[in-house]
């Protein structure tokens, strides 16, 4: 099995790639900036809007199955249009297909969204996660498409580093306590991406951690397992904040999770101090910022 991770030097990209070696898969991965740190992938530079670099990274890996962790944040070419360009390819290669998608296509109006919800996004993020959703299925209607919450694990997130800056005062900001999400653990994400590669599923699948918190409840779980002050992160509102987007959004991966073995933990499940978990937050804390 030939696995080809575009963005493999992410967050997420990180972790299907060491979960797909360990799952003894043939690996290529992509970079936009900069290769990831492991050595035991073919890395290749990508930029998803370039058709013809694209095409060329195909027909040299010829992969088995694409998995698409690339963010391009609210860049539409990038995060709008890049996904469908892959999917047209992954159609004429005959590549199985998973493209990562987010519960930023939704606006919170709802507050409990199902795989059969349509996308009512209120941020160009989410505009542009939508539109490749609905784009990646037009071209290619055998691709699964998993959107997910925030994503956690090892101290090595956007999220975990924000959490850690704001308990040391190093960084300003604060978290809210009306914004919530349900977060889930790398390790369990990239399991189940994998594991719903190997089925034929087709479509929409949610992907999420079983608990909904606040950004700040979420602040105070990392705290505590690392060891933190939890007092000292200050906290807002969103709503009365210049932050646009959805406030309470909470995936309902039901649906997809009874198609699966892989447990997807809830983040008071995760977050509990591990040693590993532990060891590893220590070990990452002085990486540099990336942001969200
Ligand atoms: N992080 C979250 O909390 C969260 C929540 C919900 C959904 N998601 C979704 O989960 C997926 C993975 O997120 P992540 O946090 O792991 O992302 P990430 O760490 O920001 O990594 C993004 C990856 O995309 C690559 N990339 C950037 N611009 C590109 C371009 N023009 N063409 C091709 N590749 C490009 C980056 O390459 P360089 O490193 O070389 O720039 C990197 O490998 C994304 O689809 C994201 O939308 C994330």
């Amino acid at each position: 099995m030939t696995t080809l991770i575009i963005g493999g030097s992410g967050f997420l990209g990180t972790e299907l790639i060491r979960q797909a070696k360990t799952a003894g898969h043939t690996t290529a991965a992509t970079y936009a900036t900069q290769r990831g740190d492991t050595a035991e992938t073919a890395w290749y530079p990508l930029d998803l809007r370039d058709a013809q670099s694209l095409d060329a990274v195909m027909t040299e890996v010829r992969p088995n199955l694409i998995l698409n962790a690339s963010s391009g944040g609210a860049d539409w070419p990038v995060t709008g249009q890049g996904p469908i360009r892959l999917a047209m390819a992954a159609a004429k290669h005959r590549s199985r297909m998973v493209h990562v998608s987010s519960d930023a296509v939704f606006s919170g109006a709802r507050v409990h969204y199902d795989e059969s919800c349509l996308p009512d996004p209120i941020t160009p993020y989410g505009a542009a996660k939508a539109a490749a959703e609905t784009g990646v299925l037009a071209v290619y209607p055998k691709a699964a498409i998993v959107r997910t919450s925030l994503i956690i694990g090892y101290g090595r997130s956007a999220h975990e580093k924000l959490i850690h800056d704001l308990a040391a005062g190093t960084r300003d900001g604060a978290l809210f306590t009306d914004d919530i999400r349900c977060p889930v653990h790398v390790a369990d994400l990239a399991a189940a991406l994998l594991e719903l590669a190997m089925h034929e599923t087709a479509g929409i699948h949610h992907i999420a951690g079983l608990d909904a918190v606040s950004r700040h409840e979420l602040g105070i779980l990392i705290a505590n397992r690392d060891g933190l002050d939890a007092s000292r992160l200050p906290t807002a509102l969103r709503a009365n904040s210049a932050h646009r987007g959805a406030l309470d959004v909470r995936l309902d991966s039901r649906a997809t999770q009874r198609a699966l073995r892989t447990t997807v933990r809830g983040v008071r499940q995760f977050a509990l101090r591990l040693p590993e978990e532990a060891g590893r937050a220590a070990l990452a804390a002085p990486a540099p910022l990336t942001g969200e």
